[in-house]
């Protein structure tokens, strides 16, 4: 049984009076469920603080992003290793929004995998098509691609204590999420790829779908059978509708 995961991506979002608030709401409203991991990450500005209040919590912290490198001359960047030390736990990698916006690419995204797993962190690989893609009936192939270059990268095992988000790009604050079944339809094809390389792997593996999820609409989408979690944003910036996802898991 793979146990289901809830994530919170913010975003460019928060100031350090919301994040309190929207923290302490969450924490008691994590006490009430059971079953299910619930994670949030936070601008990197906020992990500290974030680590502070989650300290006693359930709560796991993720993180948006990092660089390839360990350390050096890289202005502006942040190690693996030093969200390690401010017990990020998992690192969102391959977002649509940094390949779309920040031009990184299937080898990048990749080399960030690797990086996350080198400091011992979990990644999520976020994988998805767009809507022109996804209109020329190139879904799979997108995915497969994105899959590929990373286990060209790490190998056979790369989703070994790894998790995968599936979002669709056109899914994402359009208000429109995946329909259920065609969420599975990519989902089993996730978990067809990944057991292509290693089988264990394969079903260990917890897969998230993202784009657009809510309190109204999360209960649906993991009735489905590959459906492992969901990685939210929007919604992930109120506590009664998080928790109404984190719930529904
Ligand atoms: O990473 C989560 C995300 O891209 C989905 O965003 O606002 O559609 O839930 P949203």
């Amino acid at each position: 049984m793979r146990r289901p995961l809830v994530m919170g991506n913010w975003k460019l979002h928060g100031s350090k009076a919301s994040v309190e608030k929207l923290l302490v709401e969450l924490m008691v409203k994590a006490n009430e469920v059971e079953g299910v991991e619930i994670a949030v990450c936070p601008p990197l500005v906020f992990v500290g603080q974030a680590e502070r209040l989650l300290r006693y919590s359930q709560i796991a912290l993720g993180a948006q992003n990092i660089d390839v490198n360990r350390q050096g001359a890289f202005t502006g960047e942040v190690a693996a290793d030093m969200l390690g030390e401010f017990g990020v736990r998992y690192v969102l990698v391959g977002h649509s929004e940094r390949r779309a916006m920040h031009h990184e690419n299937d080898d990048l995204v990749a080399r960030k995998f690797e990086a996350v797993k080198a400091a011992g962190l979990i990644p999520v690989l976020c994988v998805g098509e767009t809507q022109a893609e996804r209109n020329n009936g190139e879904t799979k192939d997108v995915i497969g691609h994105q899959l590929q270059a990373v286990v060209k990268r790490c190998g056979r095992k790369a989703f070994d204590n790894a998790v995968v988000a599936y979002e669709p790009v056109w899914a994402i604050g359009s208000g429109q999420a995946a329909s259920p079944v065609d969420a599975q339809k990519v989902h089993e094809f996730i978990r067809a790829q990944v057991a292509a390389q290693d089988p264990a792997s394969a079903q260990a593996l917890r897969i998230l779908y993202g784009g657009s999820v809510k309190a109204s609409n999360a209960q649906a989408l993991f009735m489905m059978d590959d459906v492992d979690g969901a990685l939210v944003g929007g919604a992930s910036l109120d506590a009664q509708e998080f928790s109404g996802i984190f719930n529904a898991a």
